[in-house]
């Protein structure tokens, strides 16, 4: 380990943790840094995927050759192996090993980590000057809290934690959720004809086809400026299409219960993997009844009835707040509260948290685009915030409380008036709750990536670093005064060629 520079610990090795690795070695030639890693191999979530069915690309790593617009995992997976070899990040990533608690010592300005080797139990302590989180937003999977899971006795599983030593053949399976896991994962396991599949709802979901086309500049121009415009097409896509193509594919039987009365958005969209045209087969049908309880051989139905199960899988979700590592910053205060319920700095940074940057934190995940440019554009932005720290300009930088308090009213402001709040949903809790929406970013994903474009240096706090800090003060006020001296140049010269328009005079 060289100490010459600051040290910077990754927590994760997914596609968050991996861009931000990438970033560190390319734009600021940063060697001195390692990613922890609980598990054995790279990839979370979206690489490590874990479900029949599923089907990514990093901006700086664009890859011309996908075969289809949906890819599928082998493909993702290779996608992500090659730039991880590419990039030479094996030498810098420890597997296995989960970080469990990083605690800023403010006497130091260090972190100070405690990690844990999951193979052994092991329990090590190191430091960094930086930490990046990269831990994901779908880590913890939510187990509903239906009564009895315990007493049953076949096989259940949750569908980040798929269970693939288990076949399915001629088994009776109950799926519990109907949301972009359920509805991507029913098809894949329903093709086999032997396994009968019951899915149990709760509440009905948007489901659209899935499709691509491009705007052209004028049908743009036209949504920008003609009024209402915008929010007409909304509705006529979202309710009208949606509804079109929901009772063109579903089996009529099902249309009262499938077709939901919110409106389209206020939940994630779910994009059909094949799961409407699954409904027709005789293998497969919808339970709308509602859970009263799981029992040893079976789900309990609110009517009494119970419904004999060989299998049960969740795809029940997860919950966005929780994580398995704690962070203490100043006042051995705890993130908790900023992911609960306050939020955070531009989804990235905490007051209190001095050299803690995170990735998809709070309010930063965007509710129908992908989660990769959210990623590369947070990564942006902190490599921008990390600079002076690695060129050892500064030692620390923390966000005020002033300016995340400032955001976080912005963005709740912004949030009122979206669609968001018209429905329970896993961005305001874990479903029922009807919490404040801490997890979506209320707005385009491109004003995200406007307002991250470069830091506000005036909303932090640098330690170490006030000569810098001063200076970069001091070459923006002469750079304001430029372009003041520069625009009355010119516009003292046009209004002299004015002068000289004929007849001006
Ligand atoms: C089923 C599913 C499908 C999805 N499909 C898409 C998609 O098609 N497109 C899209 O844009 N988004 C998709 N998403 C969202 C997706 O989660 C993100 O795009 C992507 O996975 C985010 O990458 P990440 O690195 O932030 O998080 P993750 O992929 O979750 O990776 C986090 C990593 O951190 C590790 N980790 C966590 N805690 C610790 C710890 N304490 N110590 C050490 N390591 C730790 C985890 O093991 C994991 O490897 C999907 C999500 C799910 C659940
Ligand atoms: N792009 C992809 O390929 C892809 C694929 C899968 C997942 N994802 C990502 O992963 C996210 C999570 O998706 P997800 O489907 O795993 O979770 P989800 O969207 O939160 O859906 C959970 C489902 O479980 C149901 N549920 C939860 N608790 C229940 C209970 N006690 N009883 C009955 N039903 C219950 C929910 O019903 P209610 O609606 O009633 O709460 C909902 O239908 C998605 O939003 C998406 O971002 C992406």
């Amino acid at each position: 380990m060289h100490r010459d520079t600051p040290r910077v610990v990754i927590v994760g090795a997914g596609i968050a943790g991996i861009t931000m690795a990438v970033n560190l070695r390319n734009k600021l030639r940063h060697d001195n840094f390692v990613i922890y890693e609980k598990a054995g191999s790279i990839g979370g979530t979206v690489v490590g995927l874990m479900f029949p069915g599923t089907g990514t690309c990093l901006s700086t790593e664009p890859n011309p050759y996908w075969e289809n617009y949906y890819i599928t995992q082998p493909e993702i997976r290779a996608y992500w192996e090659k730039i991880y070899r590419k990039h030479d990040l094996a030498s810098h990533t420890v597997f296995n090993t989960r970080v469990t608690l990083v605690e800023w010592d403010e006497e130091n300005g260090v972190h100070n980590l405690t990690l844990e080797d999951v193979m052994s139990g092991q329990t090590i302590q190191t430091q960094a000057e930086t930490v990046i989180q990269a831990v994901g937003f779908f880590t913890t999977p939510m187990y509903p809290d239906i009564p009895g899971k315990e007493k049953f006795t076949g096989p259940l599983w949750h569908s980040s934690q798929w269970r693939h030593d288990v076949d399915l053949k001629g088994m009776t399976v109950g799926v519990v959720g109907n949301g972009c896991s359920a509805t991507q994962f029913i098809p894949a396991i329903a093709a086999e004809p032997t396994t009968r599949v019951i899915n149990f709802c709760r509440t009905p979901q948007w489901i659209g086809m899935r499709s691509n086309y491009h705007y052209p500049e004028w049908a743009k121009w036209a949504f920008a400026h003609v009024p209402f415009l915008l929010h007409a097409y909304r509705s006529f896509m979202m309710i009208t299409v949606l509804t079109w193509y929901m009772r063109r594919t579903a089996p009529a039987k099902y249309h009262d219960n499938l077709i939901p009365t919110y409106p389209p958005g206020c939940k994630r969209l779910v994009l059909d993997s094949n799961y409407l045209a699954a409904l027709h087969q005789p293998n497969v049908d919808l339970n709308w009844t509602g859970i009263q309880e799981i029992v040893e051989d079976g789900i309990v139905l609110k009517t009494g009835n119970k419904v004999p199960l060989d299998a049960i899988i969740f795809g029940t979700g997860f919950y966005l707040a929780k994580r398995d590592v704690v962070f203490r910053g100043i006042g051995g205060h705890t993130l908790k509260h900023y992911f609960e319920s306050e939020g955070g700095y531009y989804g990235t940074v905490f007051p209190g948290f001095p050299n803690l940057f995170t990735i998809v934190g709070p309010n930063s995940a965007s509710a129908h685009a992908s989660l990769i440019f959210i990623i590369e554009t947070q990564v942006n932005y902190i490599m921008k915030l990390m600079k002076p720290i690695i060129n050892g300009k500064a030692k620390s930088l923390e966000v005020t409380q002033k300016a995340t308090t400032y955001y976080n009213t912005w963005i709740q402001r912004r949030m009122a008036s979206t669609i968001f709040l018209s429905c329970f949903s896993y961005y305001r809790g874990d479903n029922r709750t009807g919490a404040k929406n801490v997890a979506t970013f209320p707005g385009m994903i491109s004003l995200y990536w406007w307002i991250t474009r470069k830091p506000r240096w005036d909303d932090f706090k640098v330690v170490g670093g006030e000569q810098w800090f001063y200076q970069r003060r001091k070459v923006a006020l002469m750079n304001y005064a430029l372009v003041g001296l520069m625009v009355s140049v010119v516009g003292y010269n046009f209004s002299m060629l004015w002068k000289l328009v004929p007849g001006r005079w």
